[in-house]
């Protein structure tokens, strides 16, 4: 059986690695320092086992895939209520770093953008309300539940790329205008400094694709990772960060990746993609080269294929 899956997998790489179109992330001379032609797909089944094949324990950096978790987190920690009075839940077909809201309520329109992922981040930060949610601390304490969190997930101890993280602090002035902005309409729920550095940390967490297939299969199994057999997240939860990550997890290329591949997922600059079918798998997949949109190149082609080979297409 394992040998089957790996040399169907084997299979995809071959049709993906040929592929040399796209660009290395070069915001940050960390993201464009990485060899390009790297590749790995890793799939977790519902027991827990993952089969994958080339780079998968290579780390990155989980960049804009920490959103769906974050927002997770969130969730949780907030209650459903309280995130959905600061953060939307409708495509907002823009760029990731678009500083756009809502015209009427002035939030963020999503929690996939990073408008909506610093506002999830500030949520962590905001003082614990008096009907006894969590008082999660300074940025300190705040990023330390983060990585317990994504780490409870992965099913192993995670770790920040420090030299990443350094550098998106000192290159972050466009999510700190987008923060600032947030602040002037009065829906910013924390000191908007601590806010990015927060979503700075949590971008800079390093995966390796075995590890988002892992934390995969924890949201495709109803929020129990099945290696570990922890809970991570109630149910409840699970099914609002998958529909969000269904209609907005591939930002403007969504629609695309929804009519094509048919899975909720979350993309990174850094080259990983996460995705889920629910009930059933989690799937990692990683390559630097980026899309105009920022979805891996090699990642999304290799996710059309497993959709259209394995009939995953949830419609
Ligand atoms: O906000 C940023 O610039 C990054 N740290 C994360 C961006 C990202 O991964 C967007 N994704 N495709």
């Amino acid at each position: 059986m394992v040998s089957v899956v790996v040399d169907y997998l084997r299979h995809i790489e071959s049709d993906c690695v040929v592929n040399n179109v796209g660009e290395l992330a070069d915001y940050i001379p960390e993201l464009a320092a990485v060899d390009p032609d790297r590749f790995a797909v890793s799939v977790a089944v519902h027991d827990g086992h993952v089969y994958s094949i080339g780079d998968s324990s290579l780390e990155f950096t989980i960049q804009s895939i920490s959103k769906a978790l974050t927002y997770a987190l969130a969730l949780s920690l907030r209650g459903v209520e309280t995130v959905d009075a600061h953060i939307g839940v409708e495509p907002s077909g823009e760029a990731f770093n678009e500083i756009s809201v809502d015209a009427r309520t002035r939030n963020p329109k999503n929690p996939m953008i990073n408008a909506g992922a610093i506002t999830a981040a500030a949520l962590l930060l905001a003082p614990g309300d008096e009907d006894g949610t969590t008082d999660v601390g300074d940025v300190d304490e705040a990023f330390r539940t983060i990585l317990d969190f994504y780490s409870g997930c992965a099913g192993r101890r995670l770790s920040l790329d420090d030299a990443v993280y350094r550098s998106e602090t000192a290159s972050g002035s466009r999510n700190r205008a987008i923060a600032y902005m947030l602040e002037s309409y009065g829906v910013m729920p924390a000191d908007p400094e601590d806010a990015v550095d927060l979503y700075f940390r949590q971008c800079s967490v390093r995966v390796t694709t075995d590890d988002l297939a892992v934390i995969g299969s924890t949201l495709a199994n109803g929020g129990i990772n099945p290696r570990t057999g922890r809970r991570m997240l109630d149910q409840v939860v699970v099914r609002r960060v998958l529909s969000v990550m269904t209609t907005c997890g591939m930002y403007d290329g969504a629609g695309d990746w929804v009519t094509s591949v048919g899975l909720p997922a979350k993309s990174g600059v850094g080259g990983g993609i996460l995705a889920v079918l629910p009930g059933q798998l989690g799937i990692g997949v990683y390559s630097p080269r980026l899309d105009e949109h920022g979805n891996s190149v090699r990642g999304v082609r290799a996710c059309r294929h497993l959709s259209a080979d394995l009939g995953l297409h949830m419609f």
